[in-house]
């Protein structure tokens, strides 16, 4: 049986491409810098970012964390919404490797932190305060249906960054799907904030690796807080030659992930004992509600299986499916069948 896993977009596979790249990929002695594959990766990586520079590492979490090193020191503060990516779901590594402070504010529906929220939980000058120094957003939104913040937005918290002399990180996991569902530039994004880490091993289907991108002298330590961290790579263009093939043809499919998750959205909505917020389905990400009373997540999620289909629950009544290179629209179609099956008591 073909297996549709709809838990995440990091379980995609690298494409033929990819793989003949890594195989092919010149290669050199990245800590000494003189990979010639992860410094073309990062060149193009930066021209991207509109940055001076750009770092390959080994993920999205260490990328974050190398942001939040560089623009922090012990005791003091990063403002980040309550249901990022970096405050649920990266070991508060900030706080534990770097003793920086989370100041959590509310993430609203749409992914983004109330500005007025925002400005209020900026400290002011106290010996009993840790110093606020980071601003942290994420684009798209992982826990917020993968909502894509828009560039309005983000300039809107720039300004107020500005005016309070604080950095902005950007956890750009998914910026590209950003990127292809606002039809921007990703600069339109990133001009307004320090730092930025995408991933290439998410909907961009390479196998591993996030870049880090900002100033040259942001970069230049950041790549010291990596090698602290134990991610100076050696022959690491085995790692960037597939991400340059990611960042050449995988970007525009993206759409399609886009499409399917409306699909799939689309026919949850009409599965009588799901619930799904149609107004919320923006990018790749989707998520809904299981409110018959008379089924648990973990039968759904046994029934899905049995049928080949992986989902992932995230609540006690909540499943999040994710769109991704190598699901089609017919596995859309079979997985909102197998649903309605399940959910009308078929075992
Ligand atoms: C928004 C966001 N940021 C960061 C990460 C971390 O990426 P990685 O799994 O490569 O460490 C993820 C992973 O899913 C994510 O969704």
């Amino acid at each position: 049986m073909e297996i549709i896993d709809l838990r995440s977009d990091t379980v995609t596979l690298p494409s033929d491409e990819m793989r003949e790249a890594a195989c092919d990929a010149e290669l050199g002695d990245d800590v000494f810098g003189e990979d010639p594959t992860v410094n073309r990766l990062q060149e193009l990586s930066a021209e991207l970012m509109g940055k001076e520079a750009a770092l390959l590492v080994s993920s999205g979490t260490m990328g974050n964390l190398v942001c939040v090193l560089t623009h922090c020191g012990r005791g003091e503060e990063v403002i980040l919404g309550n249901i990022s990516h970096m405050f649920l779901n990266e070991c508060g590594s900030m706080a534990t490797v770097g003793g920086v402070h989370p100041h959590t504010i509310p993430n609203q529906p749409d992914g983004t932190m109330r500005i007025g929220e925002i400005d209020a939980a900026i400290r002011g000058d106290n010996d009993h305060w840790p110093r606020t120094r980071l601003i942290s957003l994420e684009n798209t939104h992982n826990r917020c249906f993968g909502a894509p913040l828009s560039p309005e937005y983000m300039s809107s918290v720039a300004e107020l960054a500005n005016r309070h002399r604080l950095k902005i990180h950007l956890d750009g996991a998914r910026i590209f799907n950003a990127v292809v569902a606002l039809g921007v530039d990703a600069k339109e994004f990133t001009r307004h904030v320090d730092s930025v880490s995408f991933c290439l091993s998410k909907g961009l289907s390479a196998p591993i690796g996030s870049v880090v991108c900002g100033t040259r002298e942001f970069i230049a330590e950041a790549r010291r807080n990596r090698k602290l961290l134990g991610g100076g790579m050696r022959q690491a263009g085995i790692i960037a030659a597939p991400g340059l093939v990611a960042l050449d043809k995988m970007i525009a499919r993206l759409a399609e992930d886009h499409e399917n998750a409306c699909r799939l959205a689309e026919g949850i909505a009409e599965i009588p004992g799901l619930s799904i917020d149609l107004s919320q389905v923006k990018t790749n990400i989707i998520y809904f509600d299981v409110v018959n009373e008379r089924i648990t997540v973990e039968q759904i999620r046994v029934g899905l299986e049995k049928r080949g289909i992986k989902a992932l629950p995230t609540g006690p009544a909540r499943f999040r499916m994710v769109t991704h290179y190598g699901i089609e629209a017919d596995d859309i179609d079979r997985t909102i069948v197998m649903l309605k099956e399940i959910m009308t008591g078929e075992t």
